[in-house]
């Protein structure tokens, strides 16, 4: 097994260090300068859709919340999401030109399945964006795009969620080219950002280091809040999530702007926020909201790549030329920073108790 993870401590962290590569492979074929393909969808897929509905579980489900602002901002078309458990049960309106999407690293996750045999039942076209060939999902679904993260074999996901988010980068700017909502020219920019998503997610040692150091102040405490806006905010529950599946503790992922709306009142030195502060999303709005915790003595640790002087910690990300490579990097600084808290604690952090990798049961 330890020849398995080729020198790291833990699948999750060979998992982490994969994500550069993995997504190379997302990428591949489906790129031309000034066009994304999809030849897995067929000819005029989105036609005749208006409305896009997403369903999912767990972190499938954060990579589904971050697509809902891409479909929305780039392709102009009308997006919710949904946790699938709660789908299944809500005596859903699903019109004939909703296209439903599920997602799901497995493919066999018992609830995700069930929302789209509704789906299908009802006759709505349906897709999957899934890792696993060949699995229940990809049987049924009218289309599949697969992810390519080949087996995530840590519980808590990583390189799944990484490939979901460059699928989904990738279908907001398929269904603008279609509908025709981006210029060529601004296809062809991201496009060139979208090739830049590989490099974002290298870590370099001094990186990994200092947050391995960092991690020691961030075992003890009342719980953890992290926070940020837009797509960052999607984030800040997938880093949440992680840290609560595999350092059992407690951690909420909130909206920035929305913490004085109440969890601003746990505001106290033992209160941890980790807080996401991109240079290109809503910087001055998302700084003044840290800025408040502050000021109520929080302990703050801010991931920018700007200098920010009112955090106890601060981990310095590089600076790029998107929001969504922002997104990346910062997704990998999460990423570690459970991992290397778990560790400290002593933690199985491939097996965390209480987890499975795949639900199939409801
Ligand atoms: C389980 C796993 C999670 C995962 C969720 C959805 O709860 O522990 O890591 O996000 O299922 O799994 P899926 O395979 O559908 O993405």
């Amino acid at each position: 097994l330890s020849a398995q993870k080729e020198g790291y401590r833990f699948f999750m962290e060979k998992e982490i260090y994969e994500q550069s590569s993995v997504i190379t492979d997302t990428l591949l074929g489906r790129l031309s300068d000034d066009a994304v393909i999809f030849d897995e969808l067929g000819k005029d897929f989105f036609e005749a859709i208006n409305e896009i509905k997403l369903c999912a579980c767990g972190t499938s489900y954060h990579s589904a919340l971050t697509a809902s602002y891409l479909f929305e901002r780039y392709a102009k078309i009308k997006t919710s999401v949904e946790v699938a458990s709660e789908f299944r049960y809500r005596s859903p309106i699903m019109s004939k030109e909703t296209l439903f999407v599920v997602i799901s690293q497995s493919g066999e996750t018992a609830d995700t399945l069930e929302t789209l045999k509704m789906a299908k039942k009802a006759g709505l076209k349906t897709l999957v964006i899934c890792n696993v060939d060949n699995s229940s999902m990809v049987r049924i679904a009218d289309k599949t795009i697969l992810t390519r993260a080949g087996i995530e074999k840590g519980v808590a996901s990583t390189k799944a969620f990484a490939t979901q988010v460059t699928v989904f980068w990738m279908l907001a700017l398929h269904v603008a080219q279609s509908k025709k909502t981006l210029t060529k020219d601004e296809l062809t920019q991201h496009i060139h950002y979208l090739r830049a998503i590989p490099t974002s997610v290298h870590i370099e040692d001094a990186m990994h280091e200092r947050i391995k150091r960092l991690s020691k102040r961030y075992l003890h405490g009342h719980g953890f809040f992290f926070i940020g806006r837009d797509v960052f905010f999607p984030l800040a529950l997938e880093g949440a999530l992680k840290l609560k599946e595999i350092s059992y503790l407690h951690a909420e992922g909130y909206p920035s702007g929305e913490m004085k709306h109440g969890p601003i009142a746990l505001a106290d030195p033992e209160l941890f926020t980790i807080a996401l502060l991109p240079q290109h999303m809503l910087y001055e709005k998302s700084k003044s909201n840290v800025e408040e915790l502050s000021a109520r003595d929080s302990t703050i640790c801010a991931i920018s790549p700007l200098e920010f002087d009112k955090a106890d910690d601060f981990i310095q990300t590089k600076k790029h030329e998107h929001y969504m490579l922002e997104f990346f990097e910062m997704m990998v600084v999460l990423q570690l920073l459970s991992l290397e808290i778990s560790i400290r604690l002593g933690n199985d952090v491939d097996m965390p108790r209480n987890l499975a990798k795949s639900v199939t049961v409801e």
